[in-house]
């Protein structure tokens, strides 16, 4: 795999003097989705603004496709679509005109079968000779997506793309980015939604005063980081736990009629088997077991509130 987007010690200090990037480097690869979570303020939108030529970057270098964005400006912005947090559009422009625009604007031939396969692949096409301002929000959404799409970009950023839109429009939004992801489009999204970077990312980063606190791969990520919770149903309620289970931190569960172990899936020795047979020892009939992963969520709250001074 080749990195088509390569961010090397990026900083950005506002003109008042505020320092919003901190010296972010990062690779990402071709064809990947990377979620970048982080709070309000954390620098998501600067970082994208910043690849994407909004913003000038105070120093560091940033190549698309091997092609530098400062001193190969047009190759590198032609790769790029951009989904801006913002939604700007010309309210009395049509559907169908504004999304031809922004491909002309990157110099590249008309193309309608192109622009109409984008336009029913966002379900706009019976609202392609509607203006802007007819459009529902989560339909302007669509739009400023169409347009990111209408110069065939390989690398896509969205940023947060599913703020205030409905469950239905998230879902169709996941439904997109994993159809532009098989077309070997590489996506970096930003989003508050855990639940999102979750469910669509092959990468996540958190980002948190204008520092990249990590970047890794979902999965490991959640094993890494995450402890489980196996917990042990009883038949009958505890007042506390058996002084026998001492050993094990043992929490008492909802109305004490279960046990609950926590530990950290990546020991080798979880203690599990020990600690059910202590428990059948001391007298204590089971009834069920059942374990519990903690979340992407616990591990970005956790890392975020490391992070504040
Ligand atoms: N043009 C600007 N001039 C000065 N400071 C700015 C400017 N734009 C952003 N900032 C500051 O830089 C920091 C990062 O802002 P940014 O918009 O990148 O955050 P974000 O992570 O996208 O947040 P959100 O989740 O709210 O969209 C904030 O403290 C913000 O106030
Ligand atoms: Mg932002």
């Amino acid at each position: 795999m080749t990195a088509i987007l390569s961010i090397q010690d990026l900083r950005k200090v506002y003109a008042g003097g505020f320092e919003a990037l901190k010296g972010v480097s990062l690779d990402i690869e071709e064809g990947e989705i990377l979620a970048l979570l982080g709070p309000n303020g954390a620098g998501k939108t600067t970082l994208i603004s910043t690849i994407c030529g909004i913003t000038t970057p105070s120093a560091g270098t940033v190549t698309v496709g091997g092609h530098d964005i400062l001193t190969d400006f047009r190759a590198a912005r032609s790769l790029i679509g951009l989904v801006p947090q913002e939604v700007a559009l010309e309210p009395f422009e049509k559907v169908r005109n504004t999304v031809r625009f922004s491909r002309g604007l990157f110099g590249k031939p008309t193309d309608d079968a192109l622009v109409e396969n984008i336009l029913r692949r966002l379900s706009l096409w019976d609202k392609k000779d509607s203006s802007i301002k007819e459009l529902s929000g989560g339909m302007k959404r669509r739009v400023l997506i169409a347009k990111a799409l209408a110069h065939e970009p390989r690398v896509l950023f969205l940023d947060e793309p599913t703020a205030g839109v409905d469950v239905e429009l998230r879902k169709d939004m996941w439904d997109i980015v994993d159809e532009l992801k098989k077309d070997g489009v590489t996506i970096i999204l930003t989003t508050h939604y855990i639940e999102e970077a979750e469910a669509i990312a092959d990468r996540v980063g958190v980002i948190n005063n204008g520092e990249l606190l990590l970047v890794e791969d979902k999965d490991a990520l959640m094993g890494r980081m995450g402890q489980k919770q196996l917990e042990v149903h009883l038949s009958a309620a505890l007042d506390a736990v058996p002084a026998a289970l001492a050993d094990y931190n043992l929490d008492l569960g909802k109305d004490g009629r279960s046990l609950i172990y926590t530990y950290d899936i990546r020991a080798e020795r979880t203690g599990i088997t020990r600690l059910l047979n202590d428990v059948a020892q001391s007298g204590l009939v089971l009834t069920d077991v059942n374990t519990q992963q903690s979340s992407l969520e616990d591990i970005f709250v956790g890392l975020v509130s490391e992070g504040k001074p």
